[in-house]
């Protein structure tokens, strides 16, 4: 070992012992007879003292020194003068005799410090040294005793960790498809896993009643906050169980992450149906932290000559509490939220309710105060609060109104980092109707049964049917998603029928799962959460970039690699591809 301590370690217990540490140089104080220098690894900050009435020679070369040089530093560990109380290493410092330049570095493009001052792409270019800052640092900390924490939990009870193949078919159910050419096969791709969902399904086929993996997934979709192209997932599958065991399970394992690494315990996690949630949040993934809920005002509101409110399938508003003296410039700025391209919201109708029981509206041309009364008892406001009301086309309108109650809850710190509320969204519809494509497709995959007592409406009724698929939701973020699978040959069938796919398409797609499903398919059903995103979550964190060591940035590439990039043409000529121009 080149060192005997690390830098994050020797303490007032250690004074008087002779020491060897390595690091980087954090920074270089100059103070004429003495210089300081603040030596870093892994494991925090030690400061490096050199006198020049001891060793001149020493505090000469010292002060020669670059910011990032890598050092072996040998010397005696001695109380500091002036300590510091904020590191766990500030009460001691080393006075040092002999020093080693293991390496000297250039001057690094952005201060590695806690907050540094190099902007996304320039970190993003230069990775490796962003992953030496504090904050990156504590993030890759988290994930790997998260990984920890999972697979003990996983492994004692009794789950078996299987790794499944990352070249496999293309699909075109999902997201699109990260593809790879085969040299051997000419013209034929193998394509990158969106998940081993068919993996673990035959899995439970072959026996394994309890299977997880940590696995890497790759989906070629628009990039955001929370979704990188390549990301990890916690994929589980279990045979012989009903969606309660699932729930059950799969909750503790929520729980028991929540136990370890952020001491806090749960009773058991709320349960919302997918209508409940769409109707009180607009949101399949409610932030339930806080309230701020829908009320559903078509009865009161559609009696009077508004057009907009009249020829609305839905009128639906929120009410935030003291928000009843926003001004004429607050309530403009809402609209405008409202009405940017990203919620795509033509217009937002308030009323403000006054303390002395009055109401003012942006509609008082078409509603009396008694008719605003009756809306501020139906949405239980009172005096000084805030009535906010959208409408139009009834899914569409509750996605904006989801936007504005976010806003909201931003805007009146509702959203308390620190504060966590993991529920469960469940009885999700089996399919989703896309106009444009004039088809139904799967709301989870294809493989999700359809609650049984719903099973005979997948041909009469399509979308009426529900599914026994469930999502774990922590504060506004699908954390994870599963279901209760087909294992039936003939309702599996069934099902992509009912996604339009001929027989033909069906075996030609699936035909390994439709084979397998004759070999004694055992009934089975599972989940898979966003690693990332759990990790993101738990360190109230927004984008899940930072908890993954080397990222893409939003327009999927990797700016430190350069990639992706072309090749070269007998690359191309080996794989049999032709480039159009
Ligand atoms: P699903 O597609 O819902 O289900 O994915 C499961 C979870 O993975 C996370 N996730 C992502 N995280 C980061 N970047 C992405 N691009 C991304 N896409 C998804 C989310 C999500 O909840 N095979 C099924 C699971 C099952 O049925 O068992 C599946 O993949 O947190």
């Amino acid at each position: 070992m080149l060192r005997t301590h690390t830098c994050g370690e020797l303490t007032a217990a250690n004074i008087d012992q002779q020491v060897t540490l390595c690091g980087w140089i954090q920074k270089i104080r100059n103070l004429g007879g003495m210089t300081f220098i603040d030596l870093r690894d892994r494991y925090g900050i030690t400061q490096l003292a050199f006198n020049s009435e001891t060793n001149a020679a020493l505090q000469a070369q010292a002060q020669s020194f670059g910011r990032e040089w890598v050092l072996q530093a040998e010397g005696t560990v001695k109380e500091r003068y002036s300590k510091n109380d904020k590191i766990p290493t500030g009460e001691i410092e080393i006075i040092v005799d002999k020093v080693n330049v293991l390496n000297e570095s250039l001057t690094p493009p952005f201060t590695i410090e806690d907050e540094s001052d190099g902007g996304d792409e320039l970190r993003m270019k230069y990775r490796y040294l962003d992953l030496r800052r504090n904050p990156v640092k504590n993030n890759l900390l988290l994930r790997h005793r998260l990984g920890i924490e999972i697979r003990n939990y996983m492994s004692n009870l009794g789950f078996l960790e299987i790794e499944t193949p990352f070249l496999i078919r293309s699909t075109p159910e999902g997201a699109r498809d990260f593809v790879v050419p085969s040299r051997m096969n000419r013209g034929q791709f193998y394509a990158l896993p969106q998940s081993p969902q068919s993996f673990k399904q035959l899995l439970m086929m072959s026996g394994y009643d309890r299977y997880f993996q940590i696995v890497r997934c790759f989906r070629d979709e628009d990039l955001r906050a929370d979704r990188q192209p390549e990301f990890t997932q916690i994929d589980c599958e279990m045979s012989f169980v009903e969606q309660e065991d699932i729930l059950q399970i799969f909750e503790g394992l929520i729980k028991h992450i929540f136990k370890k690494v952020k001491n806090i315990e749960y009773g058991p996690f709320e349960r919302m149906t997918y209508e409940k949630a769409m109707n009180l949040y607009g949101s399949d993934k409610p932030d339930a932290r806080f309230g701020m809920t829908f009320v559903e005002l078509n009865d009161c509101l559609k009696h009077r000559d508004f057009k907009v409110f009249n020829e609305a399938e839905l009128v639906v508003g929120i009410t935030a509490k003291g928000c009843g003296n926003y001004t004429r410039k607050q309530l403009d700025a809402l609209t405008d939220f409202v009405k940017r391209p990203q919620v795509g919201a033509s217009g937002l109708v308030y009323i403000l309710c006054h303390e002395d029981g009055t109401f003012k509206s942006s509609v008082d041309k078409f509603y009396s105060q008694d008719d605003l009364k009756a809306v501020a008892a139906k949405c239980e406001a009172e005096p000084g609060d805030l009535i906010l009301i959208m409408a139009g086309p009834r899914v569409k309108t509750q996605k904006q109104l989801c936007e504005l109650r976010l806003e909201m809850g931003n805007r009146l710190g509702l959203r308390k980092a620190g504060e966590y509320k993991p529920l469960w969204v469940i009885d999700f519809p089996l399919l989703e109707w896309d106009e444009e494509t004039q088809r139904y497709y799967a709301m989870h995959h294809p493989f999700t049964a359809p609650k049984p007592e719903h099973d005979a409406m997948l041909e009469t009724n399509p979308g009426a049917v529900n599914a026994n698929a469930y999502d774990l939701v922590i504060n506004g973020n699908e954390i994870g998603g599963g279901s209760i699978r087909i294992h039936d040959r003939k309702l599996q069938q069934r099902m992509f029928k009912a996604l339009g796919f001929t027989e033909e398409q069906a075996n030609n797609q699936f035909g390994f799962l439709l084979n397998a499903f004759q070999y004694g398919c055992p009934p089975h059903g599972g989940i898979a959460f966003g690693f990332d995103r759990l990790c993101a979550v738990l360190s109230d964190a927004d984008s899940i970039r930072d908890f993954i060591a080397f990222p893409k940035n939003n327009a999927g590439r990797d700016v430190m690699l350069d990639a992706p990039w072309e090749i070269s043409q007998a690359q191309l000529d080996e794989l049999g591809l032709q480039l159009k121009k």
